[in-house]
Order: C-alpha cells, then structure tokens, then sequence
C-alpha cells in the first residue's frame, strides 16, 4: 500500500520530467528558431503562398499560420524578420473574415479585437469587396487584403503545446516505431497523388518509404494489412500504396533520397516500359512494387529515420543530457 503510494509518486516525478525534458531543450525542429521573449518557435517562410496554402504548410509541420497574440510578440517577431528578411515588405496572418464577412478571427476562432490588432489606418476597408484576409507591415500595421495574393509567411509552434514523441525522435506522436526496420512509420488515412504524398511527408520530416529489401517490404505489408483500405470520396488506386522511388527525372529510377534504386526483378509485380508516365512507384498490399501515373491518388505511408537528438539539436549550451 504505501510502497505503491512511493511508486507512484516516483512514476509521477518520473513522467513529469521526462515531458519536461523537451521543453528544456527547447527544441521544435531544426527549421525552427525559437524565441525567448515569447516562448515560441517561428519558422520564416519566405516561399510564398495565398493564405490557404500557408495555412496547410504551418500545420503540416505540426505548427499555425502565425498572428501576433500582443504588441511584444509582434515586436518581438518584426524584428527578427528585419533581421533576416529585411527587405520583406509584408507577411500573411493566420486571421480572416472568410467564416463571416466582416468578423475577423483567428484561424484558432479568438475575435482579432482580442489579439493584436493594429490596423492601419482606414483598414479594414474590404477593397473591391474581396479582402478577406490580412497583412501585417514591418511597422506593425495590419491591412486587409485578398486571400489568394502570394505572401511571404510565418509558422509558429508555442513551447506549451510541444510534445515530444520519444520513441521515434520527433514532435509527431502519430508515428509508431517498428522493431524490425528501427524506424517509424505514420499510415495516412485520406489518399494523394504522390507528388502531394511526398509533400505531406517531407513537411512531417519524413519521406515515402523506400522498399528496397525485404525487412522494409514485409514491415510495409504488416502494416497495410491494419491500415484502411476503402475511401468513398473520389477516385484513388486501390489496392496499393504509394513508395518512395520514381523517375521524375526521367534518368533511371532512383529512391527519394536520390539513390539509384535496386531494380531487382523479383520485387516487380506489374512492370511497364520506360517511356510509360507512370513514372511513380506504388506497392500493392502483397508486397509487389509498381509503376503508378504521378497524378493518381493513393494511400500512403510516410516513413521516418529515427536523427540522433544531438544532432539536431541548435542551442549547444541545452544539450540533452
Ligand atoms: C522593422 O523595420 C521597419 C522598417 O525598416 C521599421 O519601421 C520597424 O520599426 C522595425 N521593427 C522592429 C520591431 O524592429
Ligand atoms: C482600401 O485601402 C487600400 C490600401 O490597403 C487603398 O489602396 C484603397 O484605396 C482603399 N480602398 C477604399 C475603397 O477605401
Ligand atoms: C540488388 O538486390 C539483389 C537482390 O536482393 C541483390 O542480389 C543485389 O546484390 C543488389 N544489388 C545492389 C547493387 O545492391
Ligand atoms: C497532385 O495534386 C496537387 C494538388 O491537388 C496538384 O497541384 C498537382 O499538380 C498534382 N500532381 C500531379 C503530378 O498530378
């Protein structure tokens, strides 16, 4: 009886601080800053995109599209993009009216009224009748502009919401070690072609799967045989899986890490001819590899390698212990 209350205390402490221990380290992911004043990640992404693109971009990453909570945070963020952007003129907010026209909110629903809201002057004046979206200048001004323009933007994490997913090395706790393969493996349930697929991937720090022995193909086919198989939302190739090898570039085939893959004829199922524009590996749920056409949907798997947390790791003087 007070053995288990000494237990469980222990266990407590234990877990406790090993949730802590992330947070310690204050590490997200290498793409990642983080900034003290706000206790927060950032990522500057100087790619641009219209509102709903980057809005997916932060969230695939495990992250939102940024706005300023208060004055400190907005100066906060301003003057590290003046820092490393400085000829950036604006950047898109993670707040809209496009729920209801007229009431700006943030993308996590809080009235703009209640966050950081220094519109510039005559702002928001919904120019053209198509300015659902908003821009904040390097004053710190905010201004109304259409959702589809092409922005630079700002991904942001806070330290409070990061876990930590211990066993596969990374902030994604949907990925789930395998003993056989020592890597994790995450099983998307909405089927992509396998251009978005390897996007998704790449955004999780992962890549498709690159079945090029057979440990990897029997772990895949394990777990395909849990992993749903039926979607009644339009078209998608049933029955396989997308892989991580193609010939995008049309030079011979070759695994997403750039690495000519081993075409041996064993593992092909159906196989068709080099001039084909199925140029896309797929894998049915036998195990047997085959050509796909890019632009088909499938489901998929996204794999990843299992990064020494040192190594990833930014600020040298918080080295894990
Ligand atoms: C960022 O740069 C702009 C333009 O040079 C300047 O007006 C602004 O005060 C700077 N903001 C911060 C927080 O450094
Ligand atoms: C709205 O503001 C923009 C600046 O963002 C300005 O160019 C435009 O003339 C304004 N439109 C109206 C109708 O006031
Ligand atoms: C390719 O795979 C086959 C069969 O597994 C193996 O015998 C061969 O050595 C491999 N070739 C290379 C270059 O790795
Ligand atoms: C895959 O889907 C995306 C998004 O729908 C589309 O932009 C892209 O062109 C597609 N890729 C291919 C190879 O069809």
């Amino acid at each position: 009886m007070y053995c288990n209350k000494i237990l469980s205390v222990f266990i407590v402490y234990f877990s406790l601080n090993l949730s802590h221990g992330q947070k310690d380290i204050k590490f997200f992911r290498n793409d990642y800053i983080y900034l003290e004043a706000t206790e927060s990640f950032y990522k500057i992404n100087s790619l641009t995109k219209n509102f709903f693109d980057a809005k997916r971009a932060c969230s695939l990453e495990g992250a939102s599209l940024w706005y300023p909570e208060n004055k400190e945070e907005a100066e906060a963020v301003i003057s590290y993009w003046n820092s490393t952007q400085p000829t950036w003129w604006s950047v898109t907010l993670g707040m809209s009216d496009l729920i209801v026209k007229g009431l700006f909110e943030t993308i996590d629903g809080k009235r703009v009224s209640d966050v950081y809201h220094n519109w510039n002057l005559g702002e928001p004046n919904n120019s053209g009748n198509i300015e659902d979206c908003v821009v904040i200048v390097s004053t710190g001004k905010m201004i109304d502009i259409s959702c589809n323009i092409m922005n630079p933007f700002i991904c942001k994490k806070t330290l409070q919401s990061l876990e930590w997913n211990q066993q596969c090395n990374m902030p994604d706790l949907d990925y789930k070690y395998n003993e056989k393969t020592e890597k994790c493996y995450k099983i998307h349930p909405v089927p992509l072609n396998w251009t978005e697929a390897y996007n998704v991937c790449s955004s999780e720090q992962s890549h498709l799967p690159v079945a090029n022995d057979w440990v990897v193909i029997n772990t895949l086919v394990k777990l395909f045989e849990t992993a749903p198989k039926e979607w009644n939302a339009g078209s998608y190739l049933r029955g396989m899986y997308h892989l991580g090898i193609h010939n995008r570039f049309n030079d011979g085939w070759q695994t997403v890490k750039g690495t000519p893959f081993n075409n041996s004829l064993a593992l092909w199922g159906t196989r068709l001819n080099e001039g084909s524009y199925d140029q896309c590996g797929a894998m049915f749920y036998t195990g047997r590899l085959t050509q796909v056409d890019c632009s088909l949907k499938s489901f998929f798997i996204c794999e990843h390698d299992r990064v020494d947390l040192t190594s990833h790791t930014k600020n040298e003087e918080n080295l894990p212990i």
